[in-house]
């Protein structure tokens, strides 16, 4: 089957973290660079492809579902064109071809652009391609939002956590040169974005690649990127505990447009889980860190990552994990139930928690959770907040939707347009989200 016709349409579908959503708008912006169109319906495009997450065995079922799918379309139109990219293409590479013959391209995430050269070659055969090299950041994008962007600052995680999929899904780390970035940056913001996130497995590892003499940092790419006129709000996900020193708080402290907002992937609160998890500190050391922050930036939201169940976690280690969780009080946290994902240590540890210990340890610890995040919201209630406006509310479709410096959901009632940066004042808090009112800046004659 040769594939030669222009103006083609193409129907993707994304799995997986921000980084994934980000490479897939990349994919987009490359597939329209080459003529083709976003079409919204799966069975009307010339090509269905699939930007893949294998970070729990959840994503991994999902999108097995999802390829059924798709080939019950190439039977009708065997033309069809179907291709996998992303972490689990990665992770299975040439074995996808055997276990779903259907498949026609497949590649990793450092092959993006490698799509392209499928889609433009007579190719008769499948094609798998799975090197580690180049950035999706140097490809066209197709963003979805015009006042908020992602820009990719690193690739890769040199980090060895026994559990995680990833270090051999993105390779080894790599970071882009700060020149670049700032140039990107500078663009986006002239372009009228407001709020820049900037992604990397461990982020503020960036720059020790380089191997420039430890002249590029994270904590000096912030202050690069916060000097650029315009750019009023920097994020950055996710930062890795062991990194996150003095310097990388004190540009939290001294930056205007640096958020009030620390993700700390804890993971869990036993120091003998932690290492078994190869996550190189200890109890103390993370709660350490914490206080650090809390003592420069007593505002500051701190968002975590918690597994529950991980190989040999005692109800001992796991109480552990509870009393972290209110030592610190977390303004929120992504919970996960440990996944064996192959290829890693820890599948090939004893999985010694039953799944319902697993399940009922999950449903202890949810609670804690959202109380410190809800006790956490209330500091926010009677005072008027800096508000990014992003839409309608999701709940109520007169009220408007907006994220805080810190990243809490606002709804409130209003008069503003997307991108809008607003005041709010905060009149109610849940765990989750805030309410108020928009503070509307007095008419001058
Ligand atoms: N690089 C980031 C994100 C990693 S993936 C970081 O280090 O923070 C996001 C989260 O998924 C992790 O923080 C971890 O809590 C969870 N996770 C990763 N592998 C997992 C696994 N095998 N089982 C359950 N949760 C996992
Ligand atoms: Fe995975 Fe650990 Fe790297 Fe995060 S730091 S991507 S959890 S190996
Ligand atoms: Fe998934 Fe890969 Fe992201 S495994 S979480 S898409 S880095």
């Amino acid at each position: 089957m040769g594939i030669s016709a222009p103006a083609k349409s193409y129907h993707l579908t994304t799995f997986g973290c921000q980084m994934n959503q980000h490479d897939s708008e990349r994919m987009q912006g490359m597939l329209e660079s080459l003529g083709w169109t976003a079409t919204e319906k799966q069975v009307n495009a010339d090509l269905i492809l699939f930007n893949t997450c294998s970070i729990r065995e959840k994503a991994d079922e999902k999108l097995i579902q999802y390829l059924y799918e798709a080939r019950m379309v190439k039977r009708q139109r065997p033309e069809t064109i179907i291709g996998v990219g992303g972490c689990w293409a990665q992770s299975v590479k040439e074995e996808v071809f055997r276990r779903f013959p259907f498949v026609d391209v497949a590649f990793g995430p450092g092959q993006v652009d490698k799509l392209a050269e499928f889609l433009n070659s007579d190719s008769l055969s499948a094609q798998g391609y799975f090197e580690f090299e180049g950035f999706t950041g140097h490809l066209p994008q197709r963003k979805e939002k015009t006042h908020s962007a992602w820009v990719q600052i690193s690739v890769g995680c040199n980090c060895n956590c026994s559990y995680c999929i990833v270090p051999s899904t993105r390779g080894r780390e790599a970071s882009r040169p700060s020149e670049e970035l700032v140039t990107e940056v500078s663009e986006l913001v002239a372009a009228g974005v407001k709020e820049v996130t900037l992604l990397g497995q461990n982020v503020n590892s960036y720059g020790r690649d380089l191997q420039d003499g430890g002249k590029t940092t994270f904590s000096g790419l912030l202050r690069e990127l916060d000097s650029i006129d315009g750019l009023r709000r920097l994020r950055y996900t996710s930062p890795h505990p062991k990194d996150m020193k003095e310097d990388v708080v004190l540009a939290h402290a001294e930056l205007e447009s640096v958020c009030a907002h620390i993700h700390l992937p804890l993971q869990a609160g036993s120091t003998s889980v932690l290492k078994a998890m190869r996550r190189t500190y200890t109890r103390e050391r993370y709660l350490e860190r914490v206080d650090m922050i809390r003592a420069s930036l007593p505002d500051v939201s701190i968002t975590t990552d918690i597994i529950v169940g991980f190989p040999g976690e005692t109800e001992a280690d796991f109480e552990e994990t509870i009393e972290v969780v209110q030592e610190v009080g977390f303004d929120g946290a992504f919970t996960f139930i440990f996944s064996p994902r192959r290829g890693t240590l820890a599948a090939s540890l004893p999985d010694s928690v039953p799944h319902d210990e697993k399940v009922a340890r999950m449903q202890r610890l949810l609670p804690v959770v959202q109380r410190c995040a809800l006790e956490r919201a209330q500091r926010f209630v009677g005072r008027e907040l800096e508000v990014l406006v992003e839409g309608t509310s999701r709940t109520d479709d007169a009220r408007l939707r907006g994220r805080t410096s810190g990243s809490k959901v606002v709804n409130f009632d209003g008069l503003a347009t997307p991108g809008d940066l607003v005041t709010v004042l905060i009149e109610e808090a849940s765990s989750l989200t805030l309410g108020g009112t928009q503070v509307l800046a007095e008419l001058s004659s």
